[in-house]
């Protein structure tokens, strides 16, 4: 019998803190030895990874699959969703249990697993998003913990949904979570002023089309309910991380309440970092609709740079895919658009091409925003989000020089578009591994339906 179910020979092993060049050695899902000169003959299968980088795999922190919402579900559910997540180097996803008003957390939870856990393609988390507060509620919180959901979602819209959290229940949560090392998410904008904005819009939607979505939520509708959110961190003592930030000025907010010592995390997507709202011109500038929505340029490079000194920590995705069919439900009505698009199969390319390529980032940096500050602020810690003997084998060889044209049509998500339609990378994976298993090679799935475990996750993450 082979020493070693895998070997990764001759890559250079990049981490979030190290590059050097070494073989590795995987046994049963883990990182076995990390080496130099390991015979061929000691693994069952090899992979060369000469002339390529070995990155711990990345780990997308938001993502909607299935999702029922806007009257539809989103398309990737969650086995399309996880193969398309292998296929752009993604060995690790975290999505969202619900609580339906009026019913535990914990019946959201587990209705998700039963979903998940026969589907998955690789190892997935779930946060618990909160719509209901009271004593139940609170006495849920230590419980949901230590089942292994450290992370909380509150929506600060979405009132037709049942989603919508008010300040005192994100006060209370946040006084909650603080006690037993949990953190509070917030979907942050201010509904009040949205709500008004939106009909105001809507009452011209034919003048507007879809730009009557961004005309609706103006930056500083997402600015006032990020100033406000960290306001209740500050004076609860909770651990807050605004998702999806989409603002310079939200940036700004994060960067002055982090000065005066609030424990306050923030993450982006590529879409805000790579798109602004001039997409709602277009003639299917609908297909763009996200919530929050594209901003401006100079909102892009606020956040840049943000990521480039810390402000901003995690890159993750929001994926909540879906398809033109589907988004032509709104039928010229912005307010009906299916809210959302796909991303968690472009995340890392994309990344390292814009990030690594045109910005000048280290691969370190990279690392540290796909795939270990995620791994450390959502307890997924050591187990993810490294390279280092004794870790689960989540790993991607990642080719510099891959030359690829993005189109809808090669990918894998389920969705007949693509935001970044047309777009050249430099960079893409050429295998990825989740626990040991080869899951992807060159962007096409080759794993196992149902290989990924529920992952359960640590309290007291931070960085
Ligand atoms: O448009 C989006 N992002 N849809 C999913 C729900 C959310 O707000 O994250
Ligand atoms: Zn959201
Ligand atoms: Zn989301």
């Amino acid at each position: 019998m082979a020493e070693y179910d895998l070997i990764i020979k001759s890559g250079r092993v990049v981490t979030e803190s190290d590059s050097f060049e070494a073989d590795i050695g995987v046994k049963e899902g883990k990182i076995a030895t990390i080496s130099k000169n390991l015979e061929d003959g000691l693994g069952d299968t090899t992979v060369d990874a000469s002339g390529q980088y070995v990155l711990p795999g990345g780990i997308d922190v938001h993502v909607h699959l299935q999702l029922p919402f806007s009257g539809t579900i989103s398309a990737d559910d969650f086995e399309n969703g996880t193969k398309a997540a292998a296929c752009g180097g993604v060995t690790t996803v975290i999505d969202f249990a619900i609580q339906t008003k009026g019913k535990p957390i914990m019946d959201a939870v587990k209705a998700r697993r039963a979903e998940a856990d026969p589907k998955v393609c690789i190892d997935y988390g779930l946060h618990a998003a909160i719509t209901d507060w009271n004593p139940e509620t609170q006495a849920e919180i230590k419980k949901v913990i230590d089942y292994g959901i450290p992370t909380f979602k509150m929506f600060m819209i979405y009132k037709n949904e049942g989603w919508m959290a008010d300040d005192g229940m994100l006060y209370s949560a946040l006084e909650e979570t603080a006690k037993w090392g949990g953190h509070i998410g917030v979907h942050a904008e201010s509904v009040f002023v949205l709500d008004m904005l939106v009909e105001r819009y809507a009452a011209e939607k034919e003048k507007w089309g879809a730009y009557g979505h961004t005309l609706s939520r103006p930056c500083v509708t997402e600015e006032e309910a990020v100033v406000r959110a960290i306001k209740w961190a500050e004076v609860t003592g909770g651990q807050l991380y605004i998702v999806h930030m989409s603002t310079g000025e939200a940036a700004d907010a994060v960067h002055a309440a982090k000065q005066r010592g609030v424990r306050v995390y923030a993450e982006t997507c590529p879409q805000y970092l790579l798109l602004n709202d001039d997409v709602f011109k277009q003639k299917d500038g609908h297909l763009y609709a996200t919530c929050p929505q594209v901003k401006k340029p100079h909102d892009n490079e606020r956040l840049w740079k943000g990521l480039a000194t810390g402000d901003v920590q995690i890159v993750a995705t929001d994926t909540c895919t879906f398809t033109t069919e589907q988004k032509a439900a709104w039928n010229g009505d912005f307010r009906k658009i299916p809210f959302g698009m796909p991303g968690v199969e472009t995340m890392v390319p994309l990344m390292y091409t814009e990030g690594v390529g045109k910005r000048g980032w280290s691969v370190n940096h990279l690392v540290s925003l796909v795939s270990s500050n995620p791994a450390k602020l959502f307890g997924l810690y050591p187990e993810k989000g490294t390279v280092a003997v004794g870790a689960d084998a989540d790993l991607v060889v990642f080719n510099p020089e891959k030359k690829v044209t993005l189109k809808a049509e090669n990918l894998q998500t389920n969705c007949d578009w693509s935001p970044y339609q047309g777009w050249k990378l430099t960079g893409y994976p050429s295998v990825t591994i989740s626990r040991g298993e080869i899951v992807a090679k060159d962007g096409r799935f080759v794993g196992q339906v149902g290989h990924g475990r529920f992952f359960k996750r640590k309290a007291h993450g931070h960085l």
